[in-house]
């Protein structure tokens, strides 16, 4: 399975200090050197992590392709379309949310996002959609001519944390999610079985599948074994251990759990 590094956590802690250090162009051929295959970086629209140079620099001097996540602003679609990186992961964004949560509306009126894939593919940009993993986000992925989805892992990752880490026990405990362990297990193995479902009928109708968000060194095993499934796109975690282990042995490590 590939994996795209996602390093846009590089660029928030440059931002903690509003200085050009740690840069995120640095980490490019550590990923390669360490077997990513893939670059991931969000452009948001209030530019509060990666900025338009970072962006710029990335899809020009990566070894590896590009794929950018952003919201669908008009503004940001012009310079998706001039920068060309290989794909264009569409996501919802909010601005005072802290990451990005639950998927992107597909099954809405279809004519501005339509017309968003559109001016994509004009661009030779491959388009992926960020979707809750749902019967209906899948089929109207497919109507509104995506090349990819990504399925959103925050649930099956935030079904993982209460049942096997020790959040139960810390202030990010989830509330929604404090339920007996037996009803989080069974939880946690449907959203499994949806998950491996449906990439199969994705592939099926040939979408190409990607996952991520919230995925880490403990949790990511039984998603990996998710054959229909071609490519994680994992961030915060990778950063989070390079903090520890360095950037190319956080890489290396992620990369075997997805053998
Ligand atoms: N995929 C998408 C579309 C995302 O928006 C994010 C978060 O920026 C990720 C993957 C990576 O999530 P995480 O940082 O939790 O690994």
């Amino acid at each position: 399975m590939k994996l795209g590094v996602n390093i846009d956590h590089i660029a928030v802690l440059r931002e903690a200090r509003r200085i050009n250090d740690p840069d995120p162009l640095q980490a490019l051929g550590i990923c390669a050197r360490a077997g990513a295959d893939q670059i991931t970086i969000h452009l948001r629209e209030d530019r509060r992590h990666i900025h338009d140079e970072d962006a710029a620099a990335i899809i020009r001097h990566s070894p590896l392709p590009v794929n950018l996540e952003c919201a669908q602003a008009s503004e940001i679609i012009d310079f998706v379309c001039e920068q060309r990186p290989l794909r264009a992961t569409l996501v919802p964004e909010k601005r005072e949310e802290v990451t990005t949560e639950g998927g992107l509306d597909v099954t809405g009126d279809p004519t501005a996002l339509k017309e968003v894939i559109r001016r994509l593919h004009d661009a030779e940009v491959e388009v992926s959609l960020f979707i809750d993993p749902h019967p209906d986000t899948v089929l109207a992925a497919k109507e509104l001519g995506a090349d990819w989805i990504e399925f959103h892992t925050g649930r099956y990752a935030n079904l993982w944390a209460m049942l096997y880490s020790n959040l139960t026990r810390t202030r990010h405990a989830i509330e929604s999610l404090q339920l007996p362990r037996r009803d989080l297990k069974k939880m946690l193995d449907e959203e499994l079985s949806t998950l491996a479902d449906l990439a199969e009928h994705a592939k099926g109708i040939h979408l190409r599948v990607a996952a991520g968000h919230g995925l880490n060194y403990q949790n990511v095993g039984p998603i990996a074994k998710i054959r229909q499934i071609e490519e994680l796109n994992i961030g915060q975690s990778i950063v989070a251990r390079s903090v520890f282990v360095g950037l190319e042995a956080a890489v290396r490590e992620m990369k075997a759990l997805l053998q």
